[in-house]
């Protein structure tokens, strides 16, 4: 009862996470995060995330496989984020994956980093109550590594990309912009802090990809880097004028302008394709800012919002159980042998 047993392995980014699910059931959410050890270089070293996947992969496994209280053997299938993101990490988590399936002999599933984020939205802890799936749904997800607005009708059959972003993901423009405004890495919570005390209409920094002319050929994308620029001219000029930088209401105004584009595409999109439900992914939904104005705006709007837990929403090795045991109960085909990393797969 209560669904196939499944290991699931997440290193696309730097946080080496090992979950396992029966089910829609979480048993074990294991995360090792390099983070502290980017924070040294300001933003995630491709180099340094897949080492860091190679020391906490063993260590992450095995406290998956305590907490959960299984054994490798009993488990029904493995899977694995084959991606999107970066090479080196995608594959320490792959290379792993494919030694415990051919050791256990057990069937393997490559999948989407970006389906698992949606997925995250049924799971659900031991003894909770199940969540009701809710679909079709809009999705943004917005993180270090992506910015995506998804159309879900069905996680294993019809997930549609209905927009990305065209440079920066959200949380690279907080990360880079507190490097401009001398605040620590993460930039996430750090402009969190600092906005608080600040006033959000101080300047009104560029809200990317909203002209009507890019409404067109660019209505669900998103672009972060002109946002970034504007800060980073506000700064230079303010120097130049010999005045003091007013941190606070930059921070605040470029968090309502980031906020602002996120929260009003994720609703046009739930208009134009008439799904009144939006669910958010990703470890910029820990922004304050974001959780308040969706809701406001998506209570305004008609459309319901889901936000899950929040060690659900950043990158973990649940939601990709939680996929994969989706495929093993759609009786999908196993990915075959040889199958690749994927930096960039859509
Ligand atoms: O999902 P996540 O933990 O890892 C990936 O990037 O895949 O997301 C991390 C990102 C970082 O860019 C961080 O700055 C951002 O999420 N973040 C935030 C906040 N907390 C973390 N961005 C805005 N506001 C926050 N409070
Ligand atoms: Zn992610």
């Amino acid at each position: 009862a209560g669904g196939p047993l499944v290991l699931g392995i997440e290193s696309s980014c730097d946080e080496t996470g090992v979950g396992i699910v029966r089910g829609r059931e979480v048993l074990a959410n294991v995360i090792a995060s390099s983070v502290d050890e980017q924070a040294r270089y300001g933003g995630v070293v491709p180099e340094i995330a897949a080492r860091a996947h190679l020391e906490a992969m063993r260590p992450t496994l095995e406290r998956a496989l305590e907490t959960a209280g299984v054994r490798i053997a009993d488990l029904d299938a493995v899977a694995v984020t084959a991606g999107p993101g970066l090479a080196g990490a995608l594959m320490v988590g792959v290379g792993a994956a494919k030694a415990l399936a051919v050791t256990a002999r057990k069937p393997l599933y490559g999948v989407n980093h970006l389906v698992g984020h949606v997925t995250a939205d049924q799971l659900h802890a031991t003894g909770a109550e199940p969540v009701p799936v809710e679909l079709p749904t809009v999705a943004l997800l917005v993180s270090g590594g992506h910015t995506s607005l998804l159309l879900v009708r069905d996680l294993v059959e019809d997930v549609e990309l209905l927009g990305e972003t065209l440079d920066d993901a959200a949380g690279e423009a907080f990360d880079k912009t507190a490097r401009l405004l001398g605040l620590p890495y993460p930039g996430g919570p750090s402009i969190d802090r600092a906005a608080q005390d600040g006033d959000p209409t101080a300047i009104r920094f560029p809200r990317g990809l909203t002209a009507p002319k890019d409404r067109e050929r660019h209505r669900f994308d998103f672009s972060f880097s002109g946002l970034k620029t504007a800060v980073a001219r506000h700064v230079e000029r303010t120097e130049a004028d010999g005045g003091a930088l007013a941190v606070a209401d930059v921070a605040a105004s470029f968090r309502e302008a980031v906020v602002d584009v996120l929260v009003t595409k994720a609703l046009d999109a739930c208009a134009a394709t008439g799904v009144p439900r939006l669910l958010l992914g990703g470890g910029v939904v820990a922004n304050r800012r974001l959780r308040d104005v969706a809701t406001t705006r998506a209570e305004a709007a008609g459309v319901r919002l889901r936000i899950p837990p929040f060690d659900l929403c950043t990158d973990n090795g649940a939601m990709i159980a939680g996929l994969g045991a989706r495929l093993v109960e759609a009786g999908a085909t196993p990915s075959g042998a040889g199958f690749g990393v994927d930096s960039t797969l859509p």
